[in-house]
């Protein structure tokens, strides 16, 4: 199906890479015109070349100017904001830990990025959506709720605040017409699970908790997206919506 998001503006963080770049080209796809953000201009510039629809935004979501910057582009462009997916984040393997070996420039970094960067995301996105009202997504992850057998100290707790995050802001705008809801993949094939994906022990061991039986992809996480992004979602906020294979049944 297509044309399920025609004439929409939409921003995408994280969009250099994984979810966020699946999910800022299946929104191309179908019919938005896709700002994609990330701190990774390199990557941004090639990752968009063959589109014309999905335009880098070069941008530091730990830096509220920065933030402030490229959402001020966006409406001075289109004069208008539809969809926001605040998606980008760091997984800091090898270095995030149980708490009692936990750095505190570990700890930092990862708030800095995970849970700061998504307020100053959202605290854009939800001014630029006040005049149309829109829908806003997060990214979260199953570890934010279960801690996933722990070792992510950081991680884990970054997520969980998204969740209070979304929910919070939901109740606060929905009368001003902005849908909130949390996007939690599960195990999904992307650079930041490399350390997993790459080591097949690990793999295998993940696989054999997904019912499905397979590792998430981008895309399976990128068909979320655009129903909620979507008209077809008009009904629902503030929730959290799992595409884990099955793996939070366990
Ligand atoms: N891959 C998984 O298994 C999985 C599972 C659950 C949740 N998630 C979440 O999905 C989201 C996307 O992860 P992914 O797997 O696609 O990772 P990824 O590493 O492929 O992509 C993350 C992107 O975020 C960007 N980024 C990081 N810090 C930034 C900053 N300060 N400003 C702007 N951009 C920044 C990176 O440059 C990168 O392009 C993350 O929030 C992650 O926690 C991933």
């Amino acid at each position: 199906m297509t044309g399920r998001l025609t004439g929409k503006i939409a921003v995408v963080t994280g969009a250099a890479s994984g979810i966020g770049l699946a999910t800022a080209l299946r929104f191309a796809a179908e019919g938005a015109e896709v700002h994609g953000l990330d701190r990774d201009a390199d990557r941004l510039a090639e990752a968009f070349s063959e589109t014309e629809h999905v335009h880098p935004l070069v941008a530091d979501i730990t830096d509220e100017r920065s933030v402030a910057d490229a959402f001020d582009a966006v409406l001075a462009r289109h004069g208008r904001l539809d969809i926001v997916v605040a998606n980008a984040g760091v997984q800091l393997f090898g270095h995030d830990a149980a708490i009692a070996d936990l750095d505190l420039a570990v700890w930092r970094r990862t708030v800095d990025i995970n849970f700061t960067g998504t307020f100053l995301t959202m605290k854009h996105a939800v001014r630029g959506m006040l005049p149309t009202g829109g829908a806003i997504l997060v990214t979260g992850s199953p570890t934010g709720l279960t801690g996933e057998g722990g070792g992510f100290t950081a991680y884990s707790a970054t997520k969980a605040g998204g969740f209070g995050l979304v929910r919070t802001v939901a109740a606060d705008y929905a009368k001003a017409g902005i849908r909130v809801n949390s996007v939690v993949p599960g195990f999904t094939t992307t650079p930041l699970v490399t350390a997993i994906s790459d080591n097949e022990e690990q793999r295998a061991g993940i696989v054999s908790r997904v019912p499905l039986g397979r590792p998430g992809t981008p895309e399976d996480v990128a068909g979320m997206m655009v129903y909620l992004a979507s008209d077809e979602a008009a009904f629902t906020t503030g929730s959290t919506y799992f595409i884990d294979g099955g793996m939070s049944t366990l």
